[in-house]
């Protein structure tokens, strides 16, 4: 990589495993330092800025639970440090479990809420200053199927999921025009969220999808990347779904 090349930071949240790993690469690629952000996974937050790295892209593991205000402060001036800068913030992270409304403690809600949701308005809140201070920014949060569906297997993740469409676009009206504020929603990914479900059910549900499959993290990623480049300058306040077509049926 060329010093030409070589672009502020891009916090991509929940990035260890599955699609923010994806997307963390790909923005790696493009030149970005990219903060590899996780919350158990040690082993696997480091193995994706070792693999970043061995193809000359830069990287931080940055241990922080989105759900905690200060942990997101932290790993925003983590990355803003180590790369110069913050352009871009992709709100990644995120759990689905399931559970019946009899079955959800308020405790279990308010984290799914905090989790799914809080931690985007979190991340946006302490990175602005450094979106700001950039000639143009970007945000991307990852919403789901299940914000347009429902579920009825877990309220609080669909309830949260669907939040994040009212925060980006509101966050799209108030911070146009220099950054852009979008959706990428996809449906059925092949990551560790999903191994059980597709083990199980896996010939029932590709059965629902027009495109006969399972998303790859890597298509996820390559949508993420081209809403958050120079390129995608006039689409905000979008969501945009990736789901092989299953949103139809
Ligand atoms: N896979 C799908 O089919 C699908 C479909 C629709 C939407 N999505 C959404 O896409 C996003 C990524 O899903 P995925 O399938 O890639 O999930 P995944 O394979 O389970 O990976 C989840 C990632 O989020 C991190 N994470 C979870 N809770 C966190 C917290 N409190 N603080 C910081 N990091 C946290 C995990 O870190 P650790 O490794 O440290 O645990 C891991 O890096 C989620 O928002 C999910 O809702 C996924």
């Amino acid at each position: 990589m060329t010093q030409k090349d070589r672009k502020p930071g891009a916090l991509v949240t929940g990035s260890s495993r599955g699609i923010g790993a994806a997307i963390a690469r790909r923005l790696a690629e493009l030149g970005y330092g990219v903060c590899i952000n996780y919350v158990a996974s040690e082993a696997a937050a480091h193995d994706q800025v070792r693999t970043i790295e061995a193809k000359g892209g830069r990287a931080v593991a940055v241990q922080g639970d989105v759900a905690s205000f200060s942990d997101v402060e932290q790993m925003v001036r983590k990355t803003a440090e180590a790369f110069g800068g913050i352009r871009i913030v992709v709100n990644n992270a995120g759990f689905s479990e399931h559970a019946t409304v009899e079955g959800t403690t308020i405790d279990a809600w308010n984290r799914a809420v905090a989790v799914n949701l809080s931690s985007a308005f979190y991340a946006v809140k302490a990175a602005l200053p450094y979106l700001r201070s950039e000639p143009w920014g970007r945000i991307v949060n990852i919403c789901s199927l299940r914000a347009m569906t429902g579920s009825d297997h877990g309220a609080h993740y669909a309830t949260a999921k669907a939040g994040l469409i009212g925060l980006t676009k509101s966050l799209a009206l108030e911070l146009a025009p220099a950054i852009t504020v979008n959706a990428v929603s996809p449906g059925y990914t092949r990551t560790d969220m999903t191994r059980d479900s597709l083990a199980r059910h896996g010939e029932a549900i590709l059965a629902r999808i027009p495109a006969h499959r399972a998303a790859e993290p890597e298509e996820i990623a390559a949508l993420v990347a081209f809403l958050a480049s120079e390129d995608a300058a006039y689409i905000t306040g979008e969501t945009v779904n990736a789901n092989g077509g299953i949103y139809m049926r």
